[in-house]
């Protein structure tokens, strides 16, 4: 975890406490505390089913039905904020508008911005690209694009749903990377659902693991393990063979055969 370097960071950028997430009758999440610190990238594993993209949907402002609080920058959040980017698993972007306008998207005004959507593009290793069209991209270039428009409002978190799970290993590599660049240059925090064990140790600095609900209980964050490793990591998770150990064996004791 990353400490705060000073008073006025003395709370969390991210507080999230959701007391209470019904579908219908079902209780899915109850009492789900969870904290992300300024620059800190943590990611939430588990089972399939188990809850994690209701959470991050609560924390983008995006699904408002829920008893508690999202904290970010100390202030209580009521829907969508500019603090946040959101990327999901399918880059989501409109077809009828190009490249760039994708990604200023945010701003809501065709053709604004043109030297930041430019310097956006650059970053995310698609210089040249904004008259293009969605169509003309591969599904990684698409998801580079989705990580720009993400970026644009400035936001000091970034929330990503599984962003590299639909595409081919050597572009998740890439990409994987290009978010480690991206968060350190713009000093953005990131919380990320992800079902890739190993990309959670890469990436992470916290990883959580999450419990599906049962007829018991609801769906909860039942362990969280430190990654102290130093950056950059290797692939090969020899950094942290035990943990990495740890971590499969907990989650494999989470989902029933
Ligand atoms: N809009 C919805 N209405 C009813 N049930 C839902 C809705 N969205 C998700 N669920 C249910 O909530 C549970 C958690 O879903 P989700 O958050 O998508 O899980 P995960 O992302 O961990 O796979 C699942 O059982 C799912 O069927
Ligand atoms: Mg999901």
């Amino acid at each position: 975890m990353i400490a705060p370097s000073s008073p006025h960071d003395a709370h969390p950028l991210l507080d999230v406490a959701i007391d209470a997430k019904r579908f219908g009758e079902r209780m899915l999440l109850a009492g789900t505390r969870l904290s992300v610190a300024r620059g800190e990238i943590v990611s939430l594993v588990g089972a399939s089913g188990c809850g994690k993209s209701t959470l991050l949907r609560i924390v983008a402002g995006l699904d408002r039905d829920f008893a508690g609080t999202i904290m970010l920058d100390g202030a209580v959040q009521h829907g969508p904020s500019p603090q946040s980017g959101v990327i999901f698993q399918e880059p989501r972007l409109l077809p009828w508008l190009s490249v760039a306008d994708n990604v200023s998207f945010p701003a809501r005004a065709r053709g604004a911005c043109g030297a930041r959507v430019d310097r956006l593009l650059d970053e995310v290793g698609l210089a040249g690209t904004g008259r293009l069209w969605p169509k003309h991209l591969s599904g990684g270039m698409a998801q580079r694009v989705a990580l720009a428009r993400g970026l644009f409002t400035q936001p000091r978190l970034l929330l990503l749903d599984e962003p590299f799970s639909a595409v081919d290993a050597i572009t998740k590599m890439r990409l994987q990377d290009l978010l480690l660049s991206i968060t350190r240059a713009h000093r953005t925090a990131a919380l990320m659902v992800t079902h890739d064990l190993d990309e959670a140790l890469y990436l992470s600095d916290r990883v959580l693991l999450m419990a599906a609900p049962d007829s018991q209980r609801a769906a909860r964050i039942v362990r969280e393990f430190a990654v102290d490793a130093p950056r950059p990591r290797t692939r090969d998770m020899t950094f942290n063979a035990a943990l990495r150990a740890d971590l499969f064996a907990s989650l494999e004791a989470l989902v029933p055969a």
